[in-house]
């Protein structure tokens, strides 16, 4: 082998050592939910009524990362960790079951990631209903607008 490509070939297997150590940090997704609250679909619907509310607290407590349009990129999308999930992209939303997109909200990021925990056990204080509620929000950014 010619000395030019045996440093061609020791830089191709160096980037590519590079980019599987970057690559988890990029693209990962959580999975480490357990598989009992995996199965779990979500038990309430959110109501016209509701929509309001839920709206509120998204833009006060979610929106700095997961951004106005639920698309990922808040004011503070490049300072957590991994970025913020996409919510507006529907093959990737319709990968999630109801039970893990439940877990993030109630436990938060953990080491994983910057999002706090919104749980009854957390500082925000929510009960599940309300994190239930929480998850048909959230699941509306893939769905069509309504006719
Ligand atoms: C400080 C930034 C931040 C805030 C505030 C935040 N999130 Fe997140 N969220 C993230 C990040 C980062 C991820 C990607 C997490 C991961 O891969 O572990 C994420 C992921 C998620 C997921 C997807 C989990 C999955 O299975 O893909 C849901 C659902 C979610 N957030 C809901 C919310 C809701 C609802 C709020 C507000 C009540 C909120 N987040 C507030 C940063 C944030």
């Amino acid at each position: 082998m010619s000395q030019e490509r045996a440093v061609a070939y020791l830089r191709a297997i160096l980037g590519f050592a590079f980019l599987s150590l970057l690559l988890p940090t990029v693209a990962a997704t959580r999975d480490d939910v357990p598989a009992d609250v995996r199965k779990l679909q979500n038990p309430v619907t959110l109501e016209a009524s509701e929509l309001r509310y839920y709206h509120r607290q998204y833009k006060g407590k979610c929106k700095r990362c997961h951004g106005p349009d639920g698309s990922g990129r808040g004011a503070d999308a490049d300072r957590t960790g991994v970025p913020p999930a996409n919510f507006t992209d529907r093959d990737y939303m319709s990968s999630r079951s109801d039970g893990e997109l439940f877990y993030q909200i109630m436990m938060g990021g953990g080491s994983r990631c910057a999002m706090p925990d919104f749980g009854p056990e957390s500082d925000h204080g929510w009960t599940e209903d309300k994190v239930w509620h929480m998850v048909a929000f959230v699941r509306r950014f893939a769905q069509p607008a309504p006719k």
